[in-house]
């Protein structure tokens, strides 16, 4: 699967703008990650992230968070994918499912998703809200107040650090990629 390929499979079952911008995030995130742990496969590792929420609208996962991830095996097995690494990768991005991170892959995706979203909350403090107002140094000081974007879990970004990279540069990868794509991110 390329990622035109997988792109047309993300819009045909996801729908909330949120949630594609949010994948679109996870997905440079992604690519930023793999340019420094696997840099042959930057298409791939995007790829995982931009279908890490594949069935965020197609199952209640509100209800038994263990169908986040193994929903969107079912779809991408229906659209005739077969990639054990893929499906894995997807799974472990949410420890509930029962797939614990065991890869530098799996360990980005777990990081990456919740950095996306942290990045976004601490952008949205400044007055432009722009990612382009962001330093390094807020990110790290509103992530040791951990009553700030609560629900955005330390834990798994630091779970970066299994892949031999650091919470920092983590950090420096979101800002970094995030804000290649700010327009997309309407950030
Ligand atoms: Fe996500």
């Amino acid at each position: 699967m390329n990622r035109e390929q997988a792109h047309d499979i993300l819009m045909r079952y996801m729908k909330g703008e949120n949630y594609i911008t949010h994948s679109y995030a996870v997905e440079a995130i992604m690519k930023g990650l793999a340019k420094r742990l696997a840099p042959k496969d930057v298409e791939y590792w995007g790829i995982v992230g931009l279908l890490h929420d594949l069935d965020e609208e197609q199952c209640d996962w509100q209800h038994n968070m263990a169908v986040h991830g193994p929903t969107s095996v079912e779809i991408l097995k229906k659209e005739g994918i077969e990639d054990k690494t893929l499906f894995d990768a997807i799974c472990a991005h949410n420890p509930k499912s029962g797939v614990k991170a065991k890869t530098p892959l799996q360990y980005a995706v777990l990081a990456a998703d919740p950095m996306s979203g942290f990045v976004k909350a601490v952008a949205q403090i400044y007055p432009d809200k722009k990612i382009a107002s962001v330093k390094h140094k807020s990110v790290m000081k509103r992530f040791n107040e951990l009553r700030f974007a609560s629900g955005a879990n330390r834990d798994y970004m630091e779970s970066i650090e299994f892949t031999g990279l650091s919470l920092d540069d983590l950090i420096d990868v979101a800002l970094e990629e995030m804000g290649a794509i700010a327009d997309v991110l309407g950030l």
